[in-house]
């Protein structure tokens, strides 16, 4: 029987700098919805990208010296290498710069004009440059812009406008007629609250006043607005309007457009409109997943407060970010990301109740069974409670995987584990393995445990690729049906005389603290490497960037006394100075607990930059910033003032 389809996109992302655990998040969601579908049988088309065009990227290169497409090429690389890092089993990678988009958005814009959808007036409106967006007075939030809370500006110019509103009648009602469509239902009603009910207006679609982007073929120096380009990769990388056009007969419509909250007005309004207009059939479903708070706030560049995922993947391995990630946050929800959140679910869920159970029924068949099983097994009374468990746990991970619940789904197969474990206790094997005739009752618990654990490898591979197959490699499983979905409908599959391979421990238990520390070393080492990279650009790797005297005065730095020094509560790296800087008391948080103690520390004039935002190191508030030089051998000094001077006094 022919497989049935299942298109699945991602957001084409910005490659306006490097990409964070927050778009990481979104891609491993996708991913893990794209593998379970393989698994279920399904023909999976699975896209994600970049966004390549705009203002921003035009300013961005231009600040770096670089021409825009050296620039994205450049962070494209970054970005593959990244989703090659987290395992993401992309299907197709659209980049907006490829040939064959750039003439499908042309088709496209054209299409719509001809049509009658596209006409050229002139606009007068606010735009926010970051976003790319024009808003209307009544959208903007305290004067602001209502997505990045940033300045809005005016800005007038001859565009062309696309007859959005035409189309606000028939998106209500496809909303209200396919309650599907828009995922979580929440997102639904204030699409209809906030957006179409009160009116659409009608959509400005091109630029003129800068150039990186897609020219429109039949008024050149008109650049088709950056949505439209955008949106448009969902059915140019199928090949729609190309010589071959078969991949978008056969996968569109999307089954789900996966997109971040504050884009699905984009997905469910503005896309929908251009694809009636175009006669073409709507995406099935748009989910609207939550975004990744870091305190307090949405991580983002431009708060300084991103987490690089390539340095959590390699201090704790693809398979344990993943499921963090997937476990941690309701997917339609916001959630929060901490270290300690992270680290505390790396010991407490993998290293032990999975790790721990698979390396308890490894040992125990390979101390009473030297490795092997005997075919002559007996069941126990706890036996059809579990069996009942397992069966239970597939088909309620099955419903949730359908609903995109990963956080519910990997919660119930860790019932099961946890289930598992209690199994072991309730059992007793030690002290069946005291008695010979015990042996074939020891032998079925065993097997139950393999069982279960086999079927637990196949229920989490879809959101952890790699674990599972240490998990066959210990059970010596071989056979690749028994790794499939279809295997474990039923209980008892895997063959009586199970083998097993004694192998590495697969979540090792981390150090709370030490980690905590090595993370946030690493996490600002990351972070200034990808200031350092900034400046590699063609211009800024032959000489420093120069600063001017006013540039320079910005910087405010005074004599400050260190009047009292203790060391920062579970921290080896930091100290917390009470500093006198003439009239006042400051208190600074520093990491050179290393090099001084705190006694070294009092009494010493130090040169302090006063006019530092605040920030809390270790939940402690710090007022400014003690300077002091190091060098390549990790040695580091206070700087200090020759002779005597007043505290408070300026260092210019
Ligand atoms: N280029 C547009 C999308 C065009 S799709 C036709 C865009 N790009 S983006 O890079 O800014 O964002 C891409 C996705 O990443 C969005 O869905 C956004 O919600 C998601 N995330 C960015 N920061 C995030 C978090 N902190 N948490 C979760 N998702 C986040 O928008």
């Amino acid at each position: 029987m022919a497989k049935e389809k299942f298109y699945i996109t991602t957001p084409i992302y910005y490659p306006s700098d490097k990409l964070h655990i927050g778009h990481s998040y979104c891609t491993v969601a996708t991913d893990t919805m794209a593998r379970y579908k393989r698994m279920r049988g399904f023909d999976v088309k699975f896209l994600t990208g970049t966004d390549e065009h705009g203002q921003k990227i035009e300013r961005i290169a231009k600040e770096k010296g670089v021409s825009p497409k050296e620039y994205v090429d450049g962070i494209v690389k970054w970005v593959k290498e990244l989703w090659k890092l987290l395992d993401i089993s992309y299907d197709y990678y659209i980049r907006t710069t490829d040939e064959k988009h750039i003439n499908a958005v042309q088709k496209i814009f054209k299409k719509l004009y001809e049509n009658g959808d596209i006409y050229k007036s002139s606009y007068e409106g606010l735009y926010c440059t970051p976003c790319e967006t024009f808003y209307t007075e009544r959208q903007l939030v305290d004067g602001k812009c209502p997505d990045c809370g940033r300045e809005v500006e005016t800005l007038k110019e001859e565009s062309y406008f696309f007859k959005l509103s035409k189309y606000q009648d028939r998106i209500i009602k496809h909303i209200e007629e396919h309650p599907d469509f828009i995922q979580p239902a929440t997102r639904k009603n204030e699409m209809i609250n906030n957006f179409l009910k009160p009116g659409l207006e009608d959509l400005c679609i091109s630029r003129t006043s800068f150039k990186w982007g897609i020219p429109v073929d039949f008024d050149p120096g008109h650049i088709v607005y950056v949505w439209v380009d955008a949106l448009s990769n969902y059915i140019s990388a199928l090949g729609y309007g190309s010589s071959d056009d078969s991949d978008f007969k056969r996968y569109w419509p999307a089954d789900i457009h996966v997109v971040g909250k504050e884009i699905v007005r984009f997905h469910t309004i503005i896309w929908p409109a251009m694809l009636m207009a175009l006669d073409l059939p709507l995406p099935k479903k748009v989910f609207g997943h939550g975004w990744l708070i870091i305190g307090g706030g949405k991580m983002s560049k431009s708060k300084g407060n991103v987490v690089d995922p390539k340095v959590l993947v390699d201090k704790y391995g693809v398979d344990s970010i993943r499921y963090f990630l997937l476990r941690e946050i309701a997917f339609g929800q916001d959630g929060n990301f901490t270290n300690e959140a992270l680290i505390n679910r790396i010991n407490s869920d993998l290293a032990n109740d999975l790790g721990n159970l698979l390396s308890r029924t490894v040992g125990m068949i390979d101390k009473y069974f030297k490795g092997i099983l005997p075919s002559e097994q007996k069941s126990n009374s706890f036996d059809s409670e579990i069996i009942n468990t397992v069966q239970n746990t597939v088909k309620k991970v099955e419903e949730y995987m359908e609903k995109m619940l990963f956080s519910d789904a990997f919660s119930e197969i860790w019932v099961l584990v946890r289930r598992c474990n209690k199994y072991i206790d309730e059992t007793t094997p030690w002290i069946l393995a005291k008695d010979e005739n015990k042996k074939s009752e020891l032998a079925g618990i065993m097997y139950t445990l393999a069982e279960t654990l086999r079927i637990i490898a196949v229920l989490i591979s879809p959101g952890m690729p790699n674990t599972p197959k240490e998990i066959y490699k210990q059970l010596c499983i071989e056979d690749e049906y028994l790794k499939t979905w279809d295997s474990i409908e039923k209980f008892g599959n895997l063959p009586k005389e199970v083998k097993i391979q004694k192998g590495n421990v697969v979540f090792p238990r981390l150090d709370l603290e030490k980690e905590l520390e090595e993370l946030e070393t690493a996490m600002a080492k990351a972070q200034s490497e990808s200031v350092a990279n900034k400046k590699d650009s063609k211009e800024n790797s032959q000489k420093e960037e120069l600063i001017t005297i006013d540039d320079f005065s910005k910087i405010k730095l005074k004599v400050g006394k260190i009047i009292k020094c203790e060391k920062v509560e579970k921290s080896d790296k930091l100290l917390k100075s009470q500093i006198k800087i003439g009239d006042e008391v400051r208190q600074i948080v520093s990491g050179i607990a290393a090099h001084y103690s705190p006694e070294e520390m009092v009494g010493k004039k130090v040169v302090v930059v006063t006019n530092l935002k605040p920030v809390k190191l270790r939940g402690v508030l710090s007022e400014g910033m003690i300077l002091a030089a190091s060098d390549d051998e990790g040695n580091l000094k206070a700087v200090t003032i020759d002779g005597d001077i007043k505290d408070g006094s300026e260092v210019k």
